[in-house]
């Protein structure tokens, strides 16, 4: 297909205000002041069905539509904290095609009635941040960002923070006391952020290829949109491809491929190899085997399965891998990355660390098989945001799938 979002594969020098204008970039943004009030804008995308390319697939019209219609103090943030294991699909677009990312953003500002808006970055994109802050700049000289935007009476102000590299700090409501100079940590929800969100505004956090998918839906139309996917799950999708395929890398498609399309798509298995297993959504999702392969890629297409398609991190596992090394190097991450504020997650992950290794080690028994089952059922469900229920994704996966790995691992 031709890309939609990783349009510099095409168009080399798309980075560039000129050569993103000549390709018909910021047309969406002047169509959409010119053409359009805001509520119509909310429509468009909510008829386009985009759904939230962060994770959850929350449907990106329907949370702009939340923010309050009262003037006042209100926010757009670009989440490109990206932290995810085996994600990479922001970075790219952020380093070359940031224009439209730009584009997308001022357009939900626009829509919401924002007047500022921030790019949150992991900490260590930093060549993605410094040619992200160079579009910012053309756009900012060329009028499309600040006072007035190309005469509409809009106006808005654009700002890039740069966050720690903290995995947590890419839930939504971490990332906005990140940004407020705070402990980056999850706030309980209610309230949402679309009502009291960054400095007690409301705030719509969206995914950074979410908002690069807004221009062209603003240039095309909603149908132009659904003609792509699925009905549930339309429109195009990058997917980032990496462990054990002959040629990681993020692909564009349509949503609805197949697994089994992406890892031919990817160059096949790696020094032709037998297939084991593969992470869908990096190391939140649970592990899905060769009966899944021909599932779609889209939100609904891994529920038979028990798995999800998150942020389509695909991470792909050959016959030489230990499913239960696998369990201890993504539960050792959690672990890491748990921000410690509900004691489920902080301690569970420290003990699931702890189990998991002994049993690696060859020292467990069937005690410690069934205590690590025991703490993985105690987080799941009970933590304030998503990162225990990832956490328990590795551990419960391979032991349904896996059981006689972690059988032959026990102290003789
Ligand atoms: C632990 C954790 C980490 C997350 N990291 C990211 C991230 O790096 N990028 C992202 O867009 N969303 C991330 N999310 C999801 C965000 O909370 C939020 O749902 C998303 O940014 C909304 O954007 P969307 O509706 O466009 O998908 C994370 C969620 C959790 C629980
Ligand atoms: S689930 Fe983990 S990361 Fe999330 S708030 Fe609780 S301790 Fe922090």
């Amino acid at each position: 297909m031709t890309h939609i979002l990783l349009r510099h594969r095409d168009i080399p020098g798309i980075h560039k205000l000129d050569v993103y204008r000549a390709h018909g970039g910021y047309q969406a943004l002047q169509k959409a002041l010119s053409e359009h009030t805001p509520d119509e804008v909310i429509q468009i995308v909510r008829d386009s069905s985009l759904r939230g390319r962060g994770g959850a697939g929350f449907p990106t019209g329907v949370k702009w539509s939340f923010i309050p219609k009262a003037p006042g103090d209100k926010y757009v943030i670009i989440n490109t904290d990206e932290s995810e294991t085996g994600t990479f699909k922001d970075r790219e677009l952020c380093e070359y095609n940031p224009h439209q990312v730009i584009e997308g953003a001022l357009i939900a500002a626009y829509a919401i009635g924002a007047k500022t808006v921030y790019n949150y970055f992991r900490g260590e994109y930093m060549d993605a941040a410094h040619a992200f802050e160079e579009a910012l700049q053309e756009a900012y000289a060329a009028g499309l960002i600040g006072q007035n935007i190309l005469g509409s009476g809009f106006s808005v102000d654009f700002y890039c923070h740069y966050g720690a590299g903290a995995y947590i700090c890419g839930e939504e409501t971490a990332l906005i006391k990140s940004l407020e100079g705070e402990l980056g940590q999850p706030w309980s929800k209610p309230p949402f952020p679309a009502i009291e969100g960054l400095y007690g505004k409301p705030t719509v956090v969206n995914n950074t290829e979410t908002l690069a998918n807004v221009p062209p839906i603003i240039i095309n139309g909603a149908d132009w949109y659904k003609s792509m996917g699925t009905p549930q799950s339309p429109g195009p999708k990058i997917v980032c491809m990496s462990g054990h395929v002959e040629k990681p890398g993020n692909y564009e498609v349509e949503m609805g491929v197949t697994y089994r399309q992406l890892i031919e798509m990817a160059g096949g298995m790696r020094g032709g190899k037998k297939f084991k297993a593969l992470l869908p959504s990096g190391g939140s999702g649970p592990v899905i085997t060769e009966k899944a392969l021909d599932a779609p890629l889209t939100y609904e297409g891994l529920t038979p399965f028990g798995s999800v398609m998150g942020s389509a991190s695909v991470i792909v596992m050959d016959e030489t891998v230990d499913m239960v090394w696998a369990a201890q190097k993504m539960t050792h991450f959690f672990k890491h990355e748990s921000c410690g504020k509900c004691t489920p997650c902080r301690e569970g992950t420290f003990w699931m660390e702890k189990v998991l290794h002994r049993i690696y080690e060859g020292h467990g028994s069937q005690k410690d098989v069934d205590t690590l089952q025991s703490v993985a059922q105690q987080i799941k469900g009970k933590t304030l945001c998503a990162l225990g229920e990832f956490a328990v994704s590795p551990v419960l996966s391979t032991l349904a799938h896996f059981p006689q790995e972690y059988r032959a691992k026990l102290a003789k």
